[in-house]
């Protein structure tokens, strides 16, 4: 097992709690200036009031407003929200709702900066680490992506079936992290984006290299996920287990549990391909296909890690390490079920094969899967996704 070298830098401002917003965002954003870009959803924040109530703060202001931003957010709306950065020459941005409306803001503050085609800069990620980024902060309304405290976004161009990271010099200025406005998350949302949270934990732990610290920091973060999304879902209203939800998707991808890891992530390029090509729900593609991939990875030189996980993370024991480690698999399918989504492709709408040679193929270099805790060849992704049909 290796230890890497790492440095930890993130310097966005958490606030946490039911009254940060009111109190705080009007004086937070002054301090970038005038001029405010907010970006926004298909309307749950319209439905929820929220937006009603960051109107009100923001009256002191010149508004712009970008709405429409869809789940899997399209490079169509980054080439809208940089038309209206450019034009009107706009100092902050405020993004308000999940990781799709963030994922998106952040380009668009890159784009600023960018006179070309901003799908430019993600297909060539090293641009952004070259111009500036626009300050942003944002309104979290979904616990999932840990978008509100990284760097990265995920964009698609429906054109091409590509869907991308990319990655800006900026963290968020300030996220607000309210529970109480993730009551109104579906519980198909809900379910995915515990689904979500937990396979960045996934991802982080099985990796060639780690340290106890940040294994039994996973650890403690998965049985948090494993415990609080059924409480979630059989109770919307549940402060505890909606806050508890939140900050496990914070701290699970905001690089801390990451650090000194080789972050050979396998499961989210592999799932990114079928969200490229069938627009499906992030976490529920995630579900589908992580405990066929645990089956994937479980050898003799894994074996070790996998009792670890089922010991810390599921409370199983036995002493035949080959049982725990299926044991452990199958309890992560069974809570995956659990959560009331599709278990296989053909539950979320892929009933054939006939695209899973080009995800393969894609997911493979644009995920450089060889580099994985197990590497992937297209042959073994295109295994995966078919141990995934029932
Ligand atoms: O569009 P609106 O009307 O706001 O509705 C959204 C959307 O339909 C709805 N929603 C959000 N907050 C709500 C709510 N509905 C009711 N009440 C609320 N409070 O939920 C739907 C899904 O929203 P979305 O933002 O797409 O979900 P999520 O936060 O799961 O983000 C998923 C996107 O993030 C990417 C995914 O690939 C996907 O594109 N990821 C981003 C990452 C990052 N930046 O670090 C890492 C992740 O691994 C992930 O890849
Ligand atoms: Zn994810």
């Amino acid at each position: 097992m290796k230890m890497h070298d790492f440095t930890i830098f993130n310097d966005t401002k958490l606030k946490f709690g039911t009254d940060y917003i009111d109190a705080e965002l009007s004086e937070d954003l002054a301090q970038y200036g005038h001029k405010v870009l907010l970006t926004y959803g298909s309307g749950s924040i319209k439905a929820s009031g929220l937006y009603a109530r960051v109107m009100d703060l923001l009256k002191n202001f010149e508004v712009y407003e970008l709405n429409g931003i869809a789940p899997n957010p399209k490079i169509d709306s980054v080439r809208a929200g940089q038309k209206l950065v450019q034009e009107h020459d706009i100092d902050v941005i405020l993004a308000v709702g999940g990781g799709s409306v963030i994922d998106a803001s952040k380009v668009i503050a890159s784009a600023k900066f960018y006179q070309g085609d901003p799908w430019d800069l993600v297909l060539n990620p090293s641009l952004r680490q070259d111009i500036k980024q626009m300050p942003y902060l944002d309104i979290l309304t979904l616990s999932a992506t840990g978008t509100e405290m990284n760097k990265g976004s995920v964009i698609s161009n429906p054109e091409t079936h590509q869907k991308l990271g990319t990655f800006g010099p900026q963290t968020p200025r300030v996220s607000y992290l309210d529970p109480t406005l993730t009551y109104s998350v579906s519980k198909w949302q809900t379910a995915a984006g515990s689904i979500d949270i937990f396979s960045h934990l996934t991802e982080q732990y099985f990796d060639r290299a780690s340290t106890d610290v940040f294994d039994g920091m996973i650890e403690g973060v998965m049985r948090t996920v494993i415990a609080n999304a059924p409480l979630a879902l059989a109770n919307p209203d549940n402060y505890i287990a909606r806050g508890n939800l939140m900050i496990s998707a914070t701290m699970a991808l905001n690089s801390l549990v990451g650090s000194g890891n080789e972050n050979g992530w396998t499961v989210h390029p592999v799932e990114h391909e079928l969200s490229a090509y069938y627009d499906i729900t992030h976490g529920v593609g995630l579900g589908i296909l992580t405990p066929r991939w645990m089956e994937y990875i479980l050898d003799d030189s894994s074996l070790s890690k996998f009792v670890q996980f089922a010991k810390n993370v599921w409370h199983l024991n036995g002493d035949d390490d080959w049982k725990l480690a299926h044991a452990a698999i199958q309890a992560t399918y069974d809570w995956v079920k659990s959560l009331e989504v599709p278990t296989t492709l053909p539950g979320v709408g892929i009933e054939d094969e006939i695209n899973f040679q080009a995800m393969a193929k894609s997911a493979v270099e644009v995920g450089r899967l060889a580099n994985g805790y197990k590497p992937m060849q297209a042959q073994d992704v295109v295994a995966l996704y078919q141990a995934s049909m029932t």
